[in-house]
């Protein structure tokens, strides 16, 4: 985030600023459940990677302002070559991504002939161009099932989401060493310790916290299937094991219910890199934009689109 951030009287006014510029520049505003509260507020569609990439492929707009990481504005690049993608902070990346180059998986590949890779979104246009298919993780578990029985299916770069799909398919999937330095971090001793605090709430934790954490979630869910869980259960208090920018939108739409981090220190730094004079500076100049080569994004489109063919159940 931006350090001199304006005071909240101008914060007003360039919100006001930004719903005009959006106007007319016929764009919409794409933020992921992590953004900060005020981004979220203003924003056209909050959601996870696989909604926000659905939501991409959907518009008409002529315009795309990605609120989330670099790998989500490459994705709806992908997605929508005809649009202007703009990432309002060019710097916002994903250092799970950038745990896996194209020339790596290339090379990997090499020592798992006839498997079929599955990337997850986490990871940069090259690396889902030399990939087969691509997931998120709300959709990990059938993807993984989509794959021909028998045949072995190499997982980059998580291995965390990999070792969970491992487990809940049964299939034969070998994986990156890749990890989430934000999930990977929460320890069994803190997820423990809040519990006891908390006897009874449920704790509904994200696919990318490592195997120990999720053996003691009562859900493993994707951002939008931990708000979905949390909106309909009659459950009152919830402790959630995910990046703490999701704590807004739990609390906005159940007023009622109590959310605990399981670890309030679960911080992505690289998801509060936008701000909103950013997004109204990327309105008013149209940069930066995310744009992936054409012999690129074809190739990274069809992993993509392999997904997006998965049925959701
Ligand atoms: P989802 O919102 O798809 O669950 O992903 C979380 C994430 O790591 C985004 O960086
Ligand atoms: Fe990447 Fe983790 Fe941040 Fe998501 S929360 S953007 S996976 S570092």
């Amino acid at each position: 985030m931006n350090a001199a951030l304006p005071k909240t009287e101008d914060r007003e006014e360039i919100k006001k600023s930004i719903k005009k510029l959006l106007k007319k520049r016929n764009a919409i505003l794409l933020a992921h459940n992590y953004e900060p509260p005020e981004i979220q507020d203003i924003a056209d569609i909050c959601g996870d990677s696989l909604e926000l990439s659905i939501k991409a492929s959907q518009t008409d707009a002529d315009v795309i302002v990605f609120c989330g990481v670099h790998f989500m504005a490459e994705t709806a690049s992908i997605l929508c070559p005809d649009k202007t993608i703009l990432l309002p902070a060019a710097n916002a990346g994903c250092p799970m991504a950038d745990m896996i180059t194209a020339e790596g998986l290339i090379n990997k590949r090499k020592e798992m002939p006839g498997a079929v890779v599955i990337s997850y979104v986490n990871t940069s246009a090259d690396v889902k161009a030399e990939s087969d298919i691509c997931c998120t993780s709300a959709n990990v578990i059938q993807v993984a099932n989509s794959v021909p029985p028998k045949k072995p299916i190499l997982m980059t770069p998580d291995r965390n989401l990999a070792q969970y799909a491992l487990s809940r398919t049964g299939r034969d999937i070998r994986y990156w060493d890749g990890y989430c330095p934000i999930h990977n971090n929460l320890t069994v001793e803190q997820v423990l310790k809040v519990k006891k605090a908390h006897p009874g709430a449920p704790f509904l934790a994200h696919p990318e916290c490592p195997p120990e954490i999720l053996a003691l979630a009562d859900e493993i869910k994707s951002t939008s299937g931990i708000l979905a869980y949390a909106a309909h259960s009659n459950k009152k208090e919830f402790i959630i094991g995910t990046e703490v920018g999701i704590l807004h939108p739990l609390k906005k739409a159940n007023p009622l219910k109590t959310f605990i981090p399981a670890d309030s220190g679960m911080f992505c730094p690289d998801m509060k890199k936008i701000d909103l004079v950013q997004i109204q500076l990327a309105l008013e100049t149209l940069h930066p934009e995310v744009r992936v080569t054409e012999n690129i994004r074809v190739r990274a489109k069809a992993a993509v689109e392999r997904m997006l063919a998965v049925p959701a159940t």
